[in-house]
């Protein structure tokens, strides 16, 4: 349905799981897209893969955002859309999380958006134009889960901070809205455990876990022209996950 041809994509965590997934979405579109990762042999690795180029960037630090955009714009004569994916999820119990490990969650989860949001502004304003799509979860706005009372707490933040911050950009003809994955089978899902893949596999009405490009479909379509009339707003993609108010009503399979 849209074409991203003549527009150039950031995607931040683009190396692995789902924004790996953002990246093929888009890049088949046709964008020319841009892995910003703090592995840079994975981003390159995965830019190769897809036909895109890597950069590193860790986005909890201020001048490397600013490092990766100035780079974009001297390769790429600028960008207009940019995809705040990087993030973590390390489980911890409430009873033993230590101050560092909460501010670690944040520095990446929430900080990284803010600063990789807030660095792009100056950019998009100028061209008027702009989508801004970040990646936050289902977890903390919509359901927690033992063990991510950090996790929660910096991915419902992520969606605070967008409502504002819409408001403030869209004068310039930018839009920023939100992707909200359900349980998407990633390298960093897979740490879990087979036994939290199992058990989230059943919670889902679809029976299957989702794949970074179910996400990759949502935020391409998020970072389309045609959804110029969208923003401030969050989409769930989790295969139904959150609709059934029993275990009950998830319906067995077809044989
Ligand atoms: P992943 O671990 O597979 O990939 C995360 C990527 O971010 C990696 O390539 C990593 O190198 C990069 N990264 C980590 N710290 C960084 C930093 N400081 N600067 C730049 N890049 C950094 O994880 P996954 O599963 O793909 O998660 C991506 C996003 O999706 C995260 O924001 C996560 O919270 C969110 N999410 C994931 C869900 C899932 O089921 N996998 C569910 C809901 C949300």
């Amino acid at each position: 349905m849209f074409d991203l041809t003549d527009h150039v994509a950031i995607v931040t965590g683009g190396a692995s799981g789902i924004g790996r997934g953002i990246a093929a979405s888009l890049s088949e579109a046709g964008a020319s897209v841009i892995i910003a990762d703090v592995n840079l042999e994975h981003a390159t690795a995965t830019a190769k893969e897809l036909g895109a180029s890597a950069i590193h960037v860790d986005v909890t630090d201020r001048t490397s955002v600013q490092e990766m955009y100035r780079h974009v714009v001297a390769t790429h004569g600028g960008f207009d859309i940019v995809c705040s994916n990087a993030g973590v999820f390390p489980n911890c119990p409430l009873a033993e999380m230590t101050d560092e490990q909460w501010e670690a969650m944040f520095a990446i989860n929430t900080h990284g958006t803010f600063k990789v949001v807030q660095e792009a502004l100056p950019y998009l304003q100028e061209r008027r134009y702009g989508r801004i799509v970040i990646t936050t979860s289902i977890t903390g706005s919509h359901t927690g889960f033992p063990g991510w009372a950090h996790y929660g707490a910096s991915k419902s933040a992520q969606q605070g901070f967008m409502r504002s911050a819409a408001l403030e950009v869209a004068r310039d003809g930018i839009t920023i809205n939100s992707v909200l994955p359900g349980n998407i089978l990633t390298e960093g899902l897979k740490a879990q455990g087979q036994e939290y893949l199992d058990q989230m596999t059943r919670s889902v009405p679809l029976h299957r876990l989702g794949t970074p490009r179910d996400i990759g479909n949502a935020a391409a379509f998020l970072a389309s022209e045609e959804a110029g009339f969208i923003t401030g707003q969050t989409l769930i993609i989790d295969g139904g996950q959150l609709l059934p108010e029993t275990p009950e009503a998830i319906l067995p399979p077809r044989d």
